[in-house]
């Protein structure tokens, strides 16, 4: 019996730890973190600290868990948080931002994801009717934009008004180094505009498990209360650290390879009848196709080994990743080419 080749396409999620990841997480030198003792988690706070500049940092086991400890921390409940429309805070959070820490979302238009700065000027609350304005966070790369980037230019711009205003700036940061790797930018360099980021490890970067919050030395010392709050004080968690500090020290640079598979499919599926994408949307690992009765399709796929996610009724997602190969690509696109004729 001949074994289906599975090309898992759903997610940069997916990746399994290095050989190098987990011979680090067998040799972790290892504390108790909650008493701030664990070697390795400091090891790998203190290296993204000092590759993006910020004075502190903070391990949580997810991407979800950094957010949503750093609105906690910045915000007071009865705020509202501005964020780009379909922001993972909002779509994806479960409505922790209301639920946890009692505050208001507010979404602003945001082609691509890039929202513009009058967009959020004119959306902060002045009025004494009004939820007073207590944070902005903004998301790079978007993940419901096709994993567009905010450029670096407009961050600049959201800052200063951000500034001007007395209000912190937050950045759902769970794929900045995608964001950095596309725009040819230092990661020290995409962090510079924002108070605070969080930075996935577990995504293309491959570790199996992690996220780190980043700020100033004050913000992350509040934090670490929201950390402990919201369940996420971890004991000998430099067993999943030491995968950590791998990841950021070998896996960054790779990512081009991911962008250069992702637009090389785009490209091919784009030439197929019945399927269109917005070819200008894919900037790095992500891309959506539009095709009718998407679910179904995805489902067509699935039986011939290619995985995707079908994330409305007429669009399906598509991201590379480490396991994702030159060759997976054209097997894909065959595969999608075949189906449709
Ligand atoms: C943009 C963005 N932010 C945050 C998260 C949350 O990460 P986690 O799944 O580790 O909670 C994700 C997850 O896919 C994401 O895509």
């Amino acid at each position: 019996m001949v074994l289906m080749k599975i090309i898992d396409l759903r997610s940069d999620t997916v990746t399994l730890p290095t050989q190098a990841m987990k011979q680090a997480m067998f040799d972790a030198k290892l504390g108790d973190d909650v008493y701030g003792e664990d070697p390795s988690v400091k090891e790998l706070q203190d290296k993204l600290a000092d590759m993006t500049a910020f004075e502190a940092a903070l391990f949580m086991p997810t991407g979800t868990m950094t957010n949503q400890v750093a609105l906690a921390t910045h915000a007071e409940r009865g705020h509202e948080v501005i964020m780009p429309e379909k922001a993972h805070i909002y779509e994806y959070e479960i409505g922790s931002i209301s639920v946890l820490s009692g505050l208001i979302p507010r979404l602003i238009d945001a082609p691509l994801g890039v929202p513009a700065v009058e967009s959020i000027r004119s959306s902060i609350n002045r009025s004494i009717h009004q939820a007073p304005t207590g944070l902005i966070a903004l998301e790079n790369t978007h993940n419901i934009f096709s994993g567009t980037v905010l450029p670096l230019k407009r961050c600049q711009e959201i800052s200063e008004l951000a500034q001007e205003e007395n209000l912190p700036l937050h950045l759902d940061g769970a794929r900045a180094f995608n964001a950095a790797v596309a725009q040819n930018i230092s990661i020290k360099e995409l962090c510079e505009p924002f108070d605070s980021v969080s930075i996935c490890l577990s995504k293309g970067l491959a570790a199996p498990v992690g996220s780190v919050l980043l700020g100033s030395q004050d913000f992350i010392s509040k934090a670490h209360r929201y950390r402990k709050m919201f369940g996420g004080g971890m004991r000998q968690a430099g067993v999943i650290a030491a995968a950590g500090i791998v990841a950021i020290e070998t896996m960054t640079d790779r990512l081009a390879d991911d962008h250069k598979r992702a637009k090389t499919l785009a490209v091919a599926l784009n030439d197929i009848d019945g399927i269109s994408i917005n070819l200008a949307s894919v900037h790095t690992n992500i891309v959506f196709f539009s095709i009718p009765n998407a679910p179904v399709f995805a489902e067509k796929m699935r039986a011939k080994g290619v995985l995707s996610n079908a994330l409305s009724s007429d669009s399906i997602r598509l991201v590379t990743h480490y396991h994702i190969t030159d060759n997976d690509i054209i097997e894909t696109v065959k595969i999608i080419k075949e189906l449709q004729n």
